[in-house]
């Protein structure tokens, strides 16, 4: 499927790799204009060359989603470039692996910073420019694990379903304003976030097995899903969380 996001401006966090990175090239050959943001300056820079080489649209931000600071300058850089914004992909997260025993108190705020403070502060500071569009977007990047339960990740399933939360509740806030608030919750893609897990063949093999498409998803994957979201296709669409993990959570056994 193919949607036209022809002059749509937007900002997508985490753009530097994986499903962030596919998400601004996905936008970008659909006509969007394209902030790529991240915390990693010189993959941020990679991915918008790419995307202009490709033909498209974009700057590169160096922002850290966790600092206030950096938000508001990513915002205002946005929106002094493009002259407005109108669709926000709040996709920069961390992984983290702890059962709930060992978890450091330092674990705790670096992923609640980034995955769900960040998210929070993102949007924040976006609403104003969404809400004059006209036809504003918001797609959060949560995750099957703020749906179901893994022992090892307790606080990586706390924060993804914190996303899950304020998604709904933005969306009834925002509805008529014009602006639409949708989450996707991926299931396994194969991103650098994943590799240390993919590392032990056992659990690949397990976590293949759990997939009844029998294989894990690919960035690209996400992207097509998040750009019908941001696109007008969806314009009656808000507070839904479309989960994408070729029917791993519907698996019975
Ligand atoms: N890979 C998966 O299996 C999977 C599954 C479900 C959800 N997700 C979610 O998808 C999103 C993207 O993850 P990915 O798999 O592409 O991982 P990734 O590690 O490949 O990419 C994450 C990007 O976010 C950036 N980032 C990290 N902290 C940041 C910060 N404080 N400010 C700005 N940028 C920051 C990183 O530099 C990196 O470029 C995350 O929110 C993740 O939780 C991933």
């Amino acid at each position: 499927m193919s949607v036209d996001l022809k002059g749509v401006r937007a900002l997508v966090t985490g753009a530097g790799s994986g499903i962030g990175k596919a998400i601004a090239r996905r936008l970008a050959a659909g006509g969007c204009r394209v902030a790529a943001t991240d915390v990693q300056e010189d993959r941020v820079s990679e991915v918008a060359r790419t995307i202009r080489d490709e033909g498209g649209d974009a700057l590169a931000i160096r922002a850290d989603v966790a600092k206030q600071e950096d938000v508001d300058r990513m915002t205002a850089q946005t929106v002094s470039a493009f002259g407005g914004l109108d669709v926000v992909i709040n996709n920069a997260g961390v992984g983290s692996a702890a059962f709930i025993e060992s978890v450091q108190d330092s674990e705790i705020e670096r992923v609640f910073g980034v995955n769900l403070v960040g998210v929070i502060r993102v949007t924040r500071a976006a609403t104003p420019h969404l809400k004059n569009s006209g036809r504003g977007r918001i797609v959060n990047i949560a995750s099957v694990e703020g749906i179901r339960g893994s022992g090892l990740l307790p606080v990586y399933s706390a924060t993804k379903a914190g996303v899950i939360g304020m998604t709904r509740a933005n969306a009834v806030e925002l509805a008529r304003f014009g602006v639409t608030v949708n989450a996707v919750c991926p299931g396994p893609i194969q991103t650098e976030m994943l590799s240390p897990l993919l590392a032990n063949e056992r659990y690949h093999e397990k976590l293949i097995k759990g997939v009844p498409m029998r294989r894990l998803g690919v960035p690209e994957d996400v992207a097509g899903a998040v750009a019908f979201f941001a696109s007008e296709e969806s314009s009656f669409i808000t507070g839904n969380v479309l989960v994408i993990d070729g029917g791993m959570t519907v698996k019975a056994l």
